[in-house]
């Protein structure tokens, strides 16, 4: 099944309620929500209060991808805010072991991301931690960047890497009506879906074009 998960980012907070609306009608079960912190990325975006008040008008899976340094020292405000997922960067993160543990301890489904430019190797050791794996094909930071067709290649790799385990596959960045069949060819889970959703005229019809292109 595809699946898409909206990137909140590129919809317009003047009226997100309304936005939100538009993707559930659209047939979206989950949202993906982008922390920057200044820091770990040049922008800053927003925290837990407006993860809160989104959390408090719908009910989707909260994806939280944390682009953020020292990811775990925030962990408690991004699950009090309403996280159904948490998503950390592991060339941000200290411990990935134990902070993907802790994340599971508090009942919320784990995650880690990885830059175009990790390699995938990585990820081997903590098959066991993982729920959810965020592959990022562009260089976090922003939305409406051009898809890096190079992580294709990672996509597949991991797709293979998790074979027989419950883990979940989500690919970040670049995703639109031209690459998203690409992407879903890989045998990953997850589009995530910014700009080419919420910058269209009619964000309920751009879904479902999607879907089908
Ligand atoms: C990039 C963010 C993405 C972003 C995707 O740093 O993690 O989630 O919103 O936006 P598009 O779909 O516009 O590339
Ligand atoms: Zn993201």
């Amino acid at each position: 099944m595809k699946i898409i998960s909206p990137s909140l980012l590129s919809a317009d907070f003047r009226h997100i309620a309304e936005d939100i609306r538009k993707v559930e009608s659209a047939g979206a079960d989950r949202l993906h929500l982008d922390i920057m912190d200044g820091n770990f990325v040049p922008s800053i975006t927003f925290g837990p209060l407006i993860i809160n008040a989104i959390n408090n008008c719908t009910h989707c899976h909260l994806e939280t991808h944390l682009m953020i340094q020292n990811p775990s020292k925030s962990f408690d405000q991004y699950i009090k805010a309403g996280s159904d997922t948490l998503i950390f960067h592991i060339e941000a993160s200290n411990n990935p072991k134990e902070e993907l543990s802790y994340i599971r301890e508090n009942n919320v489904a784990s995650g880690i991301a990885l830059n175009p430019n990790t390699d995938e190797k990585c990820l081997l050791p903590l098959l066991d931690y993982l729920d959810y794996i965020l592959i990022m094909s562009v260089v976090p930071g922003k939305g409406g960047q051009s898809f890096i067709k190079s992580t294709l290649k990672k996509m597949e790799n991991i797709v293979q890497m998790t074979k027989g385990r419950n883990i979940t596959i989500g690919v970040d960045g670049g995703v639109n009506l031209d690459t998203i069949s690409k992407v879903y060819d890989t045998g990953i889970d997850i589009a995530i879906v910014g700009s080419a959703l919420f910058k269209s005229d009619n964000i309920t019809q751009r879904y479902q074009d999607l879907i089908n292109a």
